[in-house]
């Protein structure tokens, strides 16, 4: 029994700390509900690259997308536009359009 406790320990110990919080949030993700989500993001986030100050987000690393979703909800970037799309997403919404975007075709 004591054993079973301590193997139990082990893997709580091991996931805590061996997951970053972005790859937490990925693991969460689905890449078709993101497709889902992500129909709102392109009519701003254009594929054909950065226009009127706009990044192109297709192609992007999953943790990077996390990481400044995550700080747009968090109010740690400026953006109000941002801040008010990424304070409605959950992290489930989150990582699923991570996964989405990231599996895109970057621009040229
Ligand atoms: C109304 C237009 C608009 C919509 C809709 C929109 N965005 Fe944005 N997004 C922007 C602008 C403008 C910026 C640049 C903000 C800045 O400079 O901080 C940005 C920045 C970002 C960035 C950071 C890119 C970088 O390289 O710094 C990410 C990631 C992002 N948006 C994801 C999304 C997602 C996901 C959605 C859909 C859920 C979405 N956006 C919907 C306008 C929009």
């Amino acid at each position: 029994m004591k054993k079973l406790l301590f193997v139990i320990f082990l893997l709580t110990f091991f996931c805590k700390f061996a997951f970053s919080d972005e790859q937490q949030i990925i693991a969460m993700g689905d890449i078709e509900y993101g497709e889902y989500l992500g129909a709102e993001c392109v009519s701003c986030h254009q594929q054909k690259g950065a226009s009127e100050g706009i990044p192109a987000i297709h192609g992007m690393d999953a943790e990077v997308f996390v990481a400044l979703m995550l700080a747009y909800r968090a109010k740690e970037m400026e953006n109000p536009v941002m801040r008010m799309i990424a304070g409605r997403l959950n992290d489930e919404q989150i990582g699923s359009l991570a996964l989405y975007f990231s599996q895109l075709e970057p621009p040229k």
